[in-house]
């Protein structure tokens, strides 16, 4: 499959990505059963993964948004700038739902933030994590799946903007 100028792969089915979504709201559920989070969304790319989530999520929970940004094309540029700030945050249980952890560099960025909002509790939740690209410390609470640091599109995750709405995960083909 071709998006703008590079070629792409199937790498992960829809039913494979369900499977996993289910699990997470499973776990997630085991530890806050008596709470009420808040899913603090990372704008845009998880948009579509925290709406199956929180469909599949059996507790009582809320929901907050904040944009940020850090890719340009098929790599991070490092710099990340916040579009959207979150609210509706202070002395809540915030889960931040991310779908892809890379370098980590947008996770730190948004655990400072979130240290500065007093916040009661922060964990993270994210659908696909690269442990090979990974720099930082901070401990990965909920992981749907590990996959090698390749470039992936769908299902949220784009390439220059393109590419959200596929259902299914492509990897970018290196040959
Ligand atoms: P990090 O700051 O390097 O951990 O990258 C995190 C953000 O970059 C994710 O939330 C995604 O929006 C984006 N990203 C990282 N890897 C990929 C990828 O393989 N495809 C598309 N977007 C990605
Ligand atoms: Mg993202």
């Amino acid at each position: 499959m071709t998006v703008l100028d590079k070629q792409f792969e199937l790498f992960i089915p829809q039913n494979k990505i369900q499977q996993s979504v289910e699990i997470l709201a499973e776990e997630i559920y085991k530890d806050y059963a008596d709470k009420t989070p808040v899913f603090l969304v990372i704008l845009n790319g998880a948009f579509i993964f925290a709406a199956d989530l929180m469909k599949h999520y059996k507790g009582s929970c809320k929901v907050s948004f904040m944009r940020i940004s850090s890719y340009e094309g098929t790599s991070t540029t490092g710099k990340i700038k916040t579009h959207i700030e979150a609210s509706g945050i202070k002395n809540e249980d915030v889960i931040i739902v991310e779908d892809i952890v890379d370098t980590g560099n947008s996770l730190e960025f948004i655990w400072q933030y979130l240290e500065e909002q007093n916040v009661k509790s922060k964990k993270i939740v994210s659908l696909f994590h690269k442990p090979k690209a990974y720099k930082k410390e901070l401990p990965l609470d909920y992981i749907g799946m590990n996959i090698p640091d390749k470039f992936i599109l769908g299902y949220g995750l784009d390439y220059d903007g393109h590419g959200r709405n596929l259902p299914d995960i492509y990897q970018l083909k290196t040959t």
